[in-house]
């Protein structure tokens, strides 16, 4: 069993999970928004560590370690496609994670569609491979963000105990 939720807060500082995901750039030399924030968390090795990847095409995600952030990795991804993300997870045995809001900052995707496009595909990853995670969250920064991803977590959870009733 695996568990899927929300909570409003700073990614930075989570400690329930071995890996965050960073919403970054093509380049992954670091930038403004969540980016700006887990590179000054983790400290000038993370840097370091990113420019001996080469950057990252968009659609896909690279892995670094967590350095000073209280979890064990860092996978960098650049937009929204989360199988990616769920799939380098995976890949490194990493059981727990968690994301923000890819994409619905300095990127301006709708915050809706986002949440409704995010939690459904990692929902049907997490399906697909069962017994590969104990924990997905997302960590949203401001009310409005949280609520919305919330709201598809709970229709995740309603369309659950519809399932089970019949
Ligand atoms: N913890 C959790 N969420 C946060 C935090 C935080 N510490 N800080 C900001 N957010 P954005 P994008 C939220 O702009 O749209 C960077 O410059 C924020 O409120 O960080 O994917 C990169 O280098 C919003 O809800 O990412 C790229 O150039 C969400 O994180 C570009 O921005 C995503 O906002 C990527 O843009």
């Amino acid at each position: 069993m695996y568990l899927i939720k929300t909570l409003m807060g700073d990614i930075t500082k989570v400690t329930e999970v071995q890996a965050i995901v960073n919403a970054a750039n093509n380049s992954l030399l670091g930038g403004g928004g969540v980016d700006g924030a887990i590179h000054r968390a983790a400290g000038p090795e993370l840097l370091a560590e990113c420019r001996t990847l080469h950057g990252c095409e968009t659609g896909e995600a690279k892995i670094t370690k967590g350095y000073n952030l209280p979890c064990d990795y860092v996978i960098h991804t650049v937009g929204p496609i989360w199988n990616n993300s769920m799939k380098l997870a995976m890949d490194n045995g990493i059981r727990s994670i968690a994301f923000p809001s890819i994409s619905t900052g300095v990127y301006s995707f709708p915050v809706e569609l986002a949440a409704k496009i995010a939690v459904h595909t990692v929902n049907r990853f997490l399906q697909d491979n069962p017994d590969c995670f104990d924990l997905v969250e997302w960590v949203l920064f401001d009310t409005n963000t949280e609520s919305v991803y919330e709201a598809e977590v709970d229709k995740l959870y309603e369309e659950y105990r519809l399932c089970q009733k019949n």
